[in-house]
């Protein structure tokens, strides 16, 4: 199976370092996140909030349809022939996101989806979140856990908007992402934690550059050429 499962909580670097790692091996990329976001656009677009269950979801994803489309080699969200990769990181989606993504039949519908693009894929695909190595790719010959402490992601995050934060944002910034990984970590259905065989890698101290250097060698150690 030519898959690299790239897990760790949010602003650990993982869609960014999973979209170089693809490009530096000639493989393509998949954000489970963004079929998350996109799901959750189009039920808080076009259902009434008491039919955000999972059958009406579901029936909605099929009728318009929702697709992932490989363009370049980034798998990009489509919803009814519109390409969404923009609009599912707003903050509205952002706010609604894990609600749609704790629903069992939604996470049952994206990792199908997720199998079928990497089941098709003839080189190989990168594909990151936070139950790829423990639930959509238990095989994956590959599995890294990123993490860096919730100060220095929080820095990234804020840096990423284009601000200059002070400390006092900073650790206000860290203290919400501590408390979205603990619902991350501690949800009953998927929960963000590493699987046995994955490779530990601490991104504090290390910069995007070198992050992508260190899984690419791994990558050329499992996939020899
Ligand atoms: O990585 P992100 O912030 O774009 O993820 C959006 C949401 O989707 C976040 O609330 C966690 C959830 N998610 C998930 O539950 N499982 C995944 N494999 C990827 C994302």
């Amino acid at each position: 199976m030519r898959v690299i499962a790239i897990d760790g909580p949010s602003a650990s670097g993982k869609s960014s370092t999973a979209a170089l790692v693809a490009r530096r091996l000639g493989w393509a990329h998949l954000d489970s996140g963004a079929l998350y976001r996109a799901v959750t656009l189009a039920a808080i677009d076009r259902l009434a909030e008491p039919d955000w269950t999972g059958s009406r979801i579901l029936a909605l994803a099929q009728q318009l349809p929702m697709r992932l489309v490989l363009v370049g080699e980034t798998f990009r969200p489509e919803v009814a022939g519109v390409d969404v990769e923009r609009e599912i990181r707003s903050d509205r989606v952002t706010a609604h996101v894990s609600r749609i993504a704790a629903i069992p039949e939604v996470r049952e519908w994206v990792n199908a989806r997720q199998r079928e693009a990497v089941a098709r894929h003839p080189v190989g695909v990168v594909v990151d979140g936070r139950d790829i190595g423990t639930v959509v790719f238990p095989n994956a010959p590959l599995k890294i856990f990123l993490t860096a402490t919730p100060e220095e992601r929080a820095r990234r995050r804020l840096t990423q908007r284009g601000q200059s934060p002070d400390a006092g944002q900073r650790a206000r910034e860290g203290q919400a992402l501590e408390a979205r990984d603990r619902a991350d970590t501690t949800r009953p259905i998927a929960p963000l934690r590493p699987a046995p065989d994955a490779v530990l890698l601490d991104s504090t101290r290390l910069s995007l550059d070198e992050q992508v250097e260190r899984v690419a060698a791994l990558a050329r150690g499992r996939f020899p050429g």
